[in-house]
């Protein structure tokens, strides 16, 4: 399981990058170097009134002084995102975990293909700015709803990025955006293409590259649109704490972290719902019935690991190594 380092960071600036978009430059209080992170990382932040969120990081990893998250108003959401943008000013501080990394480059890859839907652009920027550094080859397609609300607009669209970024804009129907087709349709040797962004266009990448082979698409969900939570056919089953042999029952109505935690466990956790990581725990026996978006499909075919806060089992009894 990950442990769960927090900080206490300064807003140094706040941004409007796009209609509802804001981004937020945080640095350390007292102007030293942060922990350092890769493209792709994302952060908790504890929004005023305790709501944790996950944002992603967008700056260059090189520069070791500050992070930069851009965050989307959400009135659907859970309060994190508002609350971002009406009770947090410059000066301010917030309370943020280290960078944490479920959406990595990969370092076989030869081109990277990025592509970005509305406000998942944030970590898509971070990749971009490290693989232009490095020299390496990449493209991005981003697709937004209109230029109003394409944040970092101009930047992508000047130098170095400007040729090697296709904007899309649908005015909301996904048929006017990107040709998946055509973009995803035939897997050329060595390409990896990785997605950020909402679940309809997520769901579309995904079924664009299923024959692509095994490893090349990479997907970072935010906010839920898959089936993480209970369901009305779960049962009840057991798990077993390797370090103290204790069998507990966990009900069809609760998860394996709700129980354990419940008897004093302490097992770390933030998301609670399969994507942030950070309850990830090795599987020692039985079967796991995985429901996150964070494993891949290695590692859940593989059946070592399990995110306690969502996912259940198959077999009668899981043991796990806590
Ligand atoms: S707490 Fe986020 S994946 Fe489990």
């Amino acid at each position: 399981m990950a442990n769960v380092d927090w900080l206490t960071l300064k807003v140094a600036k706040i941004t409007t990058e796009a209609e509802d978009i804001k981004s937020f430059e945080l640095i350390d209080p007292s102007g030293g170097d942060l922990p350092a992170f890769e493209a792709g990382a994302h952060v908790d932040v504890n929004a005023p009134g305790g709501i944790p969120r996950q944002y992603s990081l967008s700056n260059d990893p090189a520069e070791a002084n500050r992070y930069v998250i851009g965050v989307l108003r959400e009135p659907a959401g859970r309060g994190g995102s508002a609350a971002m943008h009406d009770k947090v000013s410059e000066g301010d501080t917030l309370e943020i975990t280290s960078p944490i990394n479920n959406f990595p480059l990969s370092s076989v890859a030869e081109k990277h293909l990025l592509i970005a839907g509305g406000i998942g652009i944030t970590p898509m920027l971070a990749m971009a700015r490290y693989l232009e550094r490095t020299g390496a080859s990449w493209e991005m397609h981003y697709c937004t709803r209109t230029a109003e609300k394409t944040a970092f607009r101009d930047l992508l669209s000047a130098p170095p990025f400007a040729d090697k970024v296709t904007f899309h804009h649908d005015g909301g129907d996904p048929a006017k955006g990107v040709d998946l087709k055509a973009l995803l349709g035939r897997h050329e040797d060595g390409v990896h293409v990785y997605c950020c962004g909402p679940g309809g266009l997520m769901n579309a990448v995904q079924a664009n590259t299923e024959h692509w082979p095994a490893g090349t698409a990479h997907f970072e969900f935010f906010s839920v649109d898959g089936d993480t939570g209970p369901r009305d056919d779960d049962e009840s089953f057991e798990v077993e704490v390797a370090s103290t042999g204790k069998v507990y029952v966990i009900p069809a109505d609760k998860s394996i972290i709700d129980v354990l935690n419940d008897d004093g466990l302490n097992i770390p956790f933030m998301c609670s719902e399969g994507i942030c990581g950070t309850c990830i725990t090795d599987v020692l026996e039985g079967e796991p019935d995985h429901r996150d978006m964070v494993l891949d499909d290695d590692e859940k075919e593989s059946g070592e690991l399990i995110t306690v806060c969502c996912s259940r089992a198959k077999s009668k009894r899981l043991k796990l190594d806590i």
